[in-house]
């Protein structure tokens, strides 16, 4: 036996789900490239490419639609809880509680009219529990807005612009399912016990809340404010590199290439954004960074990840640093239920092993 840190390089399933080619650059689901499904496809659509492993007819996505928007209305027990959540919570931590509380039937095996239920649940979560937070009204659910409006509606209180509608709905689509990585991961491991779909997801939840997966992004934007100013740039980098200290939005396990998800994103960025300074100040902070990573960390092949320029995205579309994990956890819902019926169906329990180093009693 052998200890690989981190997993690095150990495949643990074989899936049709999607590829995520880091050498290369090439990311794929169900045999589509996303970069075209990002700007072509409605998210329904690419979720029922996930779950059902075809894009759906125009029936299919109807019934499918229709099956998501069922779910929009939050059980009065749900919302009991949320209230009950400390207002200092973070959201993630809600999310995670307020979903393992959904009234989804526990049957074994999992199926996608249950995935549906969360998925379908998960815009009304984070709104109602926002809404009590700024002490604002959450507005009345609505039937017929696509899930992407409905959540960018839920929150503001007014159904978004087409622009807006179509930057969140790449973000989504591009953010929607990555391979093997830690909450998918976490989500297969619990799948793989025959534990039930919510619990699968609350782990899944917890394993990308954590600051080097899912919770860059408003990272992200922290560091752009703590840097301000264009001219701040390059000292404030520097400053954190000689620190010992990582930047947010930079480097990735798998892609040792450019991450195609951060480049589709920072097109659909730079047309929301154009001239904001606060983009420039990105733009400026990225190419800074990409050449000091090369001085600090020379080899180690530290590109821009898709975290970096999602910040970009979701504060364009008026969305608050809080809600930036959150809605990241909405889009790979759609990954992880993929993923999680994906295991249910070829299942052998994930029971790895680990190597004792501690002493052995004198006598046996
Ligand atoms: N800034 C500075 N140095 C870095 C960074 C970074 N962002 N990322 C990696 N490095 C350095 C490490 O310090 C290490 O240097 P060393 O060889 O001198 O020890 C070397 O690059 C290799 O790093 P590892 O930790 O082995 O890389 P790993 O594959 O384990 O980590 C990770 C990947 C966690 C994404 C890392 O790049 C990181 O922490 N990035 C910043 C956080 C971030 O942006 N997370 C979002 C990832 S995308 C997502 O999850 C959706």
């Amino acid at each position: 036996m052998k200890v690989i840190p981190g997993l690095e390089g150990v495949a643990v399933a074989e899936t049709d789900v999607s590829l995520v080619d880091g050498e290369r650059g090439r990311f794929v689901y169900r045999g589509h490239w996303v970069r075209d499904l990002a700007v072509s496809r409605r998210f329904e659509e690419v979720v029922h490419l996930l779950w059902y492993g075809h894009l759906p007819s125009m029936e299919e996505e109807r019934r499918f639609g229709r099956l998501l928007s069922e779910h929009r209305e939050l059980p009065p027990h749900v919302k009991e809880i949320i209230d009950q959540i400390p207002a200092k919570t973070d959201m993630m931590s809600v999310l995670r509680t307020a979903v393992s509380a959904l009234p989804v039937t526990g049957s074994w095996p999992p199926a996608p009219e249950q995935a549906a239920a969360v998925l379908g649940a998960i815009p009304a979560i984070i709104a109602y529990r926002h809404h009590r937070m700024q002490g604002t009204p959450m507005p009345k659910v609505q039937r017929d807005l696509s899930h992407t409006s409905h959540y960018l509606y839920l929150l503001k209180g007014t159904a978004p612009t087409v622009a807006h509608e179509r930057a969140l709905e790449a973000y989504l689509i591009l953010t929607a399912e990555h391979g093997m990585n830690a909450s998918t991961f976490a989500g297969r491991v619990v799948t793989s016990t025959q534990s039930d779909l919510l619990s699968a997801l609350t782990a899944a939840i917890g394993a990308l809340k954590g600051p080097l997966h899912g919770g860059a992004p408003s990272e992200v934007e922290g560091m752009l404010e703590a840097i301000g100013s264009v001219d701040k740039v390059e000292s404030w980098l520097r400053a954190r590199l000689e620190a010992g200290e990582r930047l947010m939005g930079f480097g990735h396990r798998v892609y040792k290439t450019v991450d195609p998800r951060a480049e589709a994103l920072r097109r659909v960025s730079q047309e929301l954004a154009g001239e904001d300074p606060w983009f420039q100040l990105a733009l400026e902070t990225e190419k800074i960074a990409l050449s000091l990573l090369e001085e600090y960390k020379p080899g180690r092949r530290l590109y821009t990840n898709v975290e970096f320029f999602a910040a970009a995205v979701l504060r364009a579309v008026g969305l608050p640093k809080q809600l930036y994990t959150p809605t990241f956890a909405l889009s790979r819902t759609a990954g992880w239920c993929a993923h999680i019926l994906d295991q249910a169906e070829h299942n052998r329990i994930i029971r790895p092993q680990s190597l004792y180093t501690g002493p052995i009693p004198a006598t046996s």
